[in-house]
């Protein structure tokens, strides 16, 4: 049994979406929030997962931040930590402490428009196309061997509020995927290459 440990900032979707997929042969050991208030808490909280809140503003830096989040991770022996909606600049060491073992979601075409405010960005340069990325976590911001892409279509009278919807209900479909797939053991990393899955979606139904 795989043990998997979630991260999450906010309404934790993507959190849910991952609980909800039972994966076979891994068990939810944790989530924690650099929030205490983040909603997803609670969420887990009522299905009988341990949480934590931990909250970054209690601490004097984002070394003495990330040392304590570790800390707090590795008490639940994590065979693997996923990023979901965790707004949080990572230091190198946290990232080299789980590297190859760390995922996240970010919610555009990767390597395009890292950082925030993807979709607006998206619609600004004119897209036609937008999307999510699942990517091992290394320690530059939202880089990191690719898992998994999906891809929607960027519509001509799309807004932000949109295009941000149509993205995520893509993002609940690739995630769980990815997560059950490195549970599988089907990801090799080569450099910065994955491969051995079948990692790419589009939203049919909208193309
Ligand atoms: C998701 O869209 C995720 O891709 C994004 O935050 C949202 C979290 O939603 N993550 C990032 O922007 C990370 N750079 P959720 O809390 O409902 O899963």
């Amino acid at each position: 049994m795989k043990n998997i440990v979630i991260l999450i900032s906010g309404r934790g979707s993507n959190m849910q979406a991952i609980v909800d997929a039972q994966i076979a042969g891994a068990r939810i050991a944790a989530v924690i929030a650099n929030r205490p208030d983040a909603a997803g808490l609670a969420w887990a909280a009522e299905r009988g997962i341990a949480t934590v809140g931990l909250d970054h503003k209690q601490f004097a830096s984002r070394e003495a931040f990330d040392e304590r989040l570790a800390s707090e991770i590795d008490a639940f022996a994590p065979d693997l930590v996923v990023l979901a909606g965790f707004m949080r600049i990572l230091t190198p060491a946290f990232t080299a402490r789980y590297e190859g073992r760390m995922l996240n979601i970010h919610p555009s075409l990767l390597p395009s428009f890292p950082g925030l405010h993807t979709h607006q960005r998206a619609i600004d340069m004119g897209c036609k196309v937008a999307g999510c990325t699942v990517h091992f976590v290394t320690a530059e911001l939202d880089h990191g061997p690719i898992v998994a892409q999906g891809v929607v279509p960027v519509l001509d009278d799309d807004t932000e509020a949109a295009l941000a919807n149509r993205v995520l209900a893509l993002e609940h479909q690739l995630y769980p995927q990815a997560v059950r797939q490195f549970v599988a053991g089907e990801l090799q990393v080569n450099g910065s290459r994955v491969s051995g899955v079948a990692a790419s979606q589009a939203d049919a139904s909208l193309m």
